[in-house]
């Protein structure tokens, strides 16, 4: 009897799941990986037509598993398969695992683009691997046609083909499904592809074979608004797309917005209208870069910081213009795209991230989920620069989360000769300490300033103006090279064996680039705003370092834009940033627009920001009276008395000059922006 069952059975072993299991000749290998557990993908439901379950037979003697396997253990090329290779395109070895039965032992190996929990390929910036597991799926079924004898509604013989064919119960159905499912399945034929919204809402229907939807992921500014295109089922980025927030019309920053919806009765709701506007041409946009339709967009995530997010939802911000800062929600937001006027598919979703706190958004809280910092070991920093800054501080033990007000001075604005990163801007400099001359490189150019070529090259742009990183760079160096002192005084004594020192009212500038056509100069008030900036930023930084009674960081992390471009040494120079071995001090990338991109392609991922947003204990910097005296300290370069031993390992930093202007900062607090 046995005998006869060996004779008829044969073993199948997954990789690298490792599952293993026996089953008659001529079962379909999706079938058996189906009974094992084994994830792989199916939009089709085993039809031979959407291609996701694709595997690849592994050749040869597997003495781990006790097979020897290879292609003549299953059927050979089916006819679905053939027909599938005529329409797209399948890789040489890749069998469509629901089309090829097995006749004897044999290694399959899933790959990761057929599993449908994989784990998507982020950038080098990124800290880890994004893990598949969409909201959204798509369903392939084949539905009975209505019969006069055994009558029943359309949606009811759709709602059992579900159960039928993917075990779909208990389903609820959008409207406007309903309004059109008719003419759906009779232009499909009866057969149509169906998605469902968590295995509970069927959000749209389309005649045959439909094999792909998208999401947007977006991080909305106050300045720029960022969009990612997702194929939801795959997590590719497909395309990606930005553009300026309309919003700057009533408000450069965020306190005058709040201002501009106090002073305009419906100025709050003009500015609701101007973002979603905007989300609506960036979706747009991005659906014509990929070649899909908007309408083929059904899910999107929104990041943004308290005062963009209130806006988003059409609430009016002016609660977060003053203490206590209160949130009108601090939970997340699922609703339907359409409430927030977004014109995507009839019915997308949304999930809008929840907030920190009044100061610390839904987009802190994204960079949180993209970092996870709650599970490092290393006591880590993140900070996320922008015209607030927005600082997390912690690891698996505890995390706390604060924003200081920077000012826009790290992005260029308020700075004499600041603009935004574009080609033409200085990115680059290097001060020599002896002659004081610079040289640079801008946007654009892989030339430094000093080299054959460079006027050439630069033609076109010109030498325009200097970005944020470049700022950076230009005040520490002027600091390394002895042109201003740790006060940030220019040192007007130099103007005597170097030209580049000039008068400048009652005070000096330092001359970068002056050849007739540009005149790019870093004033005296230029070297302020930038130590007003940092010395807020550190001094938010060090009220969490307080509240976690620590006096250095392990690791740190710099998010946002500008994190990406800065030369993390000089952050360390000027003091933005405490002292920390700069081998664990690096760029997060976009982390607020990748924690979007989490949210929407792992649902998991939801839970888990919603109880980091919980457990991250808030600090107030503008009711921490020790704010004021950190701020104080930290208008020094790097600092007034915080040592920097790391820095000192690869830096010389100069031997202090005094100078008695430092007082005039006193008493200077900076503002909310
Ligand atoms: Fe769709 Fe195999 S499951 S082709």
């Amino acid at each position: 009897m046995s005998a006869v069952l060996d004779l008829a059975d044969a073993l199948i072993v997954f990789t690298p799941s490792g599952k293993r299991g026996r089953f008659p000749l001529g079962t379909p290998v999706l079938q058996a990986a189906r009974s094992l557990g084994v994830d792989i993908d199916s939009v089709c439901g085993g039809r031979g037509l959407c291609g996701r379950c694709q595997v690849v037979v592994s050749e040869g003697e597997f003495a781990k598993h006790g097979v020897t396997s290879s292609s003549e253990s299953l059927t050979p090329i089916s006819e679905p398969e053939q027909r599938f290779a005529r329409r797209m395109k399948l890789e040489p070895g890749r069998r469509l695992s629901c089309s090829t039965k097995l006749l004897g032992d044999v290694v399959i190996d899933v790959p990761q683009s057929s599993q449908v929990h994989r784990q998507v390929v982020r950038k080098a910036a990124e800290a880890r691997e994004i893990d598949l597991n969409p909201l959204v799926r798509l369903y392939y079924v084949e539905v009975r046609e209505p019969d006069m004898h055994e009558p029943s509604g359309d949606l009811r013989r759709l709602e059992e083909a579900l159960e039928r064919e993917w075990q779909l119960t208990g389903l609820s159905c959008e409207l406007q499904v309903l309004q059109t499912l008719q003419p759906v399945l009779r232009k499909g034929e009866w057969k149509v592809t169906v998605a469902v919204h968590d295995e509970k809402t069927i959000l749209g229907v389309w005649p045959g074979l439909k094999d792909a939807v998208y999401g947007l992921a977006v991080d909305v500014g106050s300045t720029t608004i960022a969009a990612h295109l997702c194929e939801i089922l795959t997590g590719e980025v497909v395309a990606s797309a930005g553009l300026m927030n309309p919003q700057i019309r009533f408000g450069e920053d965020l306190m005058s917005r709040v201002s501009y919806s106090m002073m305009n009765p419906g100025g709050a709701a003009q500015m609701t209208i101007a973002v979603r506007e905007a989300l609506n041409e960036l979706a747009i946009e991005v659906a014509r870069e990929a070649n899909i339709a908007v309408e083929d967009l059904l899910e999107i995530t929104l990041v943004g910081n308290p005062i963009m997010h209130h806006l988003i939802l059409d609430i009016d911000p002016v609660e977060l213009g003053g203490a206590p800062f209160a949130l009108s929600t601090d939970m997340a937001v699922n609703l339907p795209a359409r409430e927030l006027g977004l014109k995507l598919h009839p019915n997308a979703r949304a999930y809008v991230l929840p907030c920190i706190a009044g100061h610390v958004g839904a987009d802190a809280a994204a960079v949180m989920l993209a970092e996870r910092p709650d599970l490092a070991d290393k006591l880590t920093l993140i900070v996320d620069v922008g015209t607030n800054a927005e600082i997390i501080l912690g690891n698996k033990d505890r995390l706390v989360a604060c924003s200081s007000p920077t000012g826009p001075a790290f992005e260029g604005a308020q700075i004499s000769c600041g603009q935004r990163a574009a080609p033409g801007a200085i990115e680059r400099v290097r001060i020599d300490p002896v002659t004081l001359e610079p040289r640079f490189r801008v946007i654009g150019c892989e030339l430094w300033s000093d080299e054959p070529g460079f006027a050439e090259a630069t033609k076109k742009t010109g030498v325009t103006g200097v970005c944020g990183s470049g700022i950076i760079e230009i005040i520490a160096e002027m600091y390394l090279s002895g042109v201003i002192n740790q006060d940030g005084v220019i040192d007007g004594d130099l103007s005597a064996r170097s030209s580049r020192i000039v008068p400048n009212g009652r005070t000096f500038a330092y001359v970068i680039a002056d050849n007739g056509t540009v005149d790019l100069k870093i004033t005296q008030n230029d070297v302020r705003a930038i130590q007003l900036g940092k010395a807020a930023l550190y001094a938010g930084i060090k009220l969490l370092m307080e509240r976690l009674g620590v006096d250095h960081v392990e690791r740190i992390r710099l998010a946002g834009a500008f994190g990406s471009h800065i030369d993390v040494k000089y952050a360390v120079v000027l003091g933005m940033i405490p002292d920390c071995d700069l081998e664990f001090v690096d760029s997060a990338g976009n982390a607020a627009g990748t924690g979007a991109r989490i949210a929407l392609l792992d649902a998991t991922s939801r839970a888990t920001v919603e109880n980091l947003v919980r457990i991250v204990e808030k600090v107030e910097t503008a009711i921490e009276p020790r704010f004021q005296e950190h701020f104080v300290d930290a208008m020094a370069i790097p600092h007034k008395t915080a040592s920097y031993p790391h820095l000192s390992k690869v830096v010389t930093l100069p031997a202090s000059k005094p100078s008695a202007s430092q007082n005039e900062t006193r008493g200077r607090r900076p503002r909310r922006a």
